[in-house]
């Protein structure tokens, strides 16, 4: 997959081949972290808590991306957005469209504050191209907010 090629990518529902790329590509959002069972516990709590939704995603039929609506509050009608792919598939353009699916998903009014942790360059970069705005909130990681 290139930014110009043409590849099947499809959202699929999140189902075993995707429970077992989790940890690896959660690690990624915690370069520090040590502790790789901590990771794994981090992993099976987003996956199985009625507040999250997880949906995979394929390119050529290959697990390739998870993707997900996590922390969902209807009171406060709140959500967060997970998008972590494959490091084979990253800068190639499938962050972008995924997390504009994502949105699309949650139109309609049922969240008026979305929010997205991120610490690295490109998921910044993709946030603020895909409308988030930057919120800095002190002590903690840098918060993004799409409202
Ligand atoms: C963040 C992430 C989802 C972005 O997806 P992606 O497929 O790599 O991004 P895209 O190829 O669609 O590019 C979208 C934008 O991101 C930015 N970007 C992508 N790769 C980049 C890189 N290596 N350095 C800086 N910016 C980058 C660019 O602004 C790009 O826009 P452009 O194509 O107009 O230049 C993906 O890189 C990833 O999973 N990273 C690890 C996990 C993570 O940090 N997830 C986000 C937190 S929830």
């Amino acid at each position: 997959m290139t930014k110009s090629s043409k590849a099947d990518v499809k959202v699929v529902a999140f189902d075993q081949r995707f429970a077992d790329r989790a940890v690896p590509w959660l690690a990624q959002l915690y370069p520090d972290a040590n502790d790789m069972e901590a990771v794994r516990r981090h992993a099976v709590n987003i996956a199985t808590s009625p507040a999250n939704d997880l949906y995979g995603v394929e390119v050529n039929g290959v697990p390739a991306a998870i993707i997900g609506i996590l922390e969902q509050n209807p009171i406060e009608r709140s959500a967060s957005l997970m998008v972590i792919s494959d490091p084979v598939y990253q800068g190639k353009g499938l962050g972008r469209p995924v997390t504009a699916w994502l949105l699309d998903v949650l139109k309609g009014g049922r969240f008026v504050l979305l929010r997205a942790f991120c610490t690295n360059l490109q998921s910044k970069n993709m946030l603020r191209k895909v409308g988030f705005r930057e919120i800095k909130v002190p002590g903690t990681l840098m918060e993004y907010r799409y409202v």
